[in-house]
């Protein structure tokens, strides 16, 4: 996507052979700033301390850590067996960094795999860059057709309105181009009918604790001038009750095989409120965000709890200052506990529709399965 009119991923190999370049998220919406991974270590810290979120792009980090892996595996001038059992401890590693996005764990195994099926140290190494490389550019392909696929549901809602009147899309967290590596999934749609002239309008949820819809949809639909309006986490319910909401469209950090939503907190009370009001909801998700071996989303899914911290103090900036003077003020009584659940499940009974690369299909096993058969045999 454009930022200030320049084309970015979200992560990217760096010029020097060794390193991978991020976009530092934790800066925005304040400052657009690039920070280097030039190590295992520092690819886990970046996706555990969040200067990188978001399920695809979590899973696109993951891969250029596996990279960055093999080269220091390569460094400590270990070969066949040796090399495989260093690399798989620092696979190991960057599998544990966060726990809800199976895209994290998705990607890892897929570089180890690979990988693992050669003796040759430099191919070891290059085939753990060519398939990270692979991973994001996948990722930004599926997140493009997503957008595609959604469109039409976009459209068809545009085609029962008047004209000049938008298309009001709810969404939560941010699931845009910077959860991915390119387009987003809840927000590949929008972009899409968007560009194509349909006009639309996207209530933004600010998405306590850390307010990635506030500072990173917020910020990602102005850069692309699709309007927008940030409204508090509670907001929805009345929007829908008011007939001012047409769909919501939503990611997803994993998904069950029979269409049960893990997303961030709060995603679950949107999808009460849409089904007590008859509002569409979507989510969309690449494939890589399905977990196949899980049948049961609320039970088997595990919800990441993090820093009470994140609770207790919110971040920003006086208006006009920069990135420099951000500050952290806490909005909790003094001596009162906290508890900072990441995520929920939404059951698949919520969900009117999963927007992937393959289709739009129904949140269920048979559905699903129809859209991705060679799953079939596992299920
Ligand atoms: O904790 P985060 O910011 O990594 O949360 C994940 C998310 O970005 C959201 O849950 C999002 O809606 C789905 S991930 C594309």
């Amino acid at each position: 996507m454009l930022v200030n009119g320049t084309h970015y991923r979200t992560v990217w190999m760096g010029d020097d052979g060794a390193s991978v370049e991020i976009i530092d998220q934790r800066k925005l919406p304040w400052a657009f700033e690039i920070a280097t991974l030039r190590t295992t270590q520092d690819a886990c810290q970046a996706i555990a301390d969040m200067w990188v979120r978001g399920a695809g792009c979590i899973g696109a980090v993951a891969g250029h850590g596996m990279f960055l892996a093999a080269i220091e595996c390569q460094n400590a001038d270990v070969s066949g067996e040796a090399f495989d059992k260093m690399f798989k401890e620092k696979a190991m590693k960057l599998r544990a960094a966060r726990p809800t996005a199976v895209n994290l764990a998705w990607a890892v195994d897929r570089v180890l795999g690979v990988v693992n099926l050669v003796q040759d140290t430099k191919e070891k190494v290059n085939l753990a860059r060519d398939t990270a490389v692979l991973i994001a550019d996948e990722d930004a392909e599926w997140c493009r057709k997503i957008g595609e696929n959604g469109l039409s549901i976009i459209k068809s809602i545009s085609d029962k309105k008047s004209e000049n009147e938008p298309v009001n899309i709810l969404t939560h967290c941010n699931a845009g181009w910077l959860a991915f590596t390119d387009h987003g999934s809840a927000t590949a749609p929008i972009y899409a009918a968007h560009d194509a002239g349909i006009p639309v309008h996207v209530w933004v949820d600010e998405t306590r604790p850390r307010n990635q819809g506030a500072r990173l949809t917020a910020w990602e639909l102005g850069q692309h001038g699709v309007p927008h309006t940030v409204v508090v986490d509670n907001v929805g319910g009345h929007l829908m009750q008011h007939g001012m909401v047409d769909m919501v469209i939503t990611g997803t950090d994993r998904t069950s095989y029979t269409g049960d939503v893990a997303n961030k907190i709060g995603t679950y009370l949107k999808a009460l409120a849409a089904k007590d009001n008859d509002v569409p909801f979507y989510v969309a998700l690449p494939s890589s965000t399905f977990d196949w071996n899980v049948r049961d989303g609320i039970s088997e899914i595990p919800i990441e709890q993090r820093d009470g911290g994140e609770v207790r103090f919110i971040g920003g900036v006086e208006p006009g200052d920069s990135v420099a003077a951000e500050r952290e003020l806490n909005v909790v009584a003094e001596g009162s506990p906290v508890a900072n659940f990441a995520f929920d499940v939404t059951p698949a009974r919520l969900v009117t529709g999963l927007i992937t690369e393959r289709g739009v299909c129904e949140a269920n096993e048979s559905s699903i399965l129809e859209l991705f058969p060679e799953k079939l045999a596992k299920n």
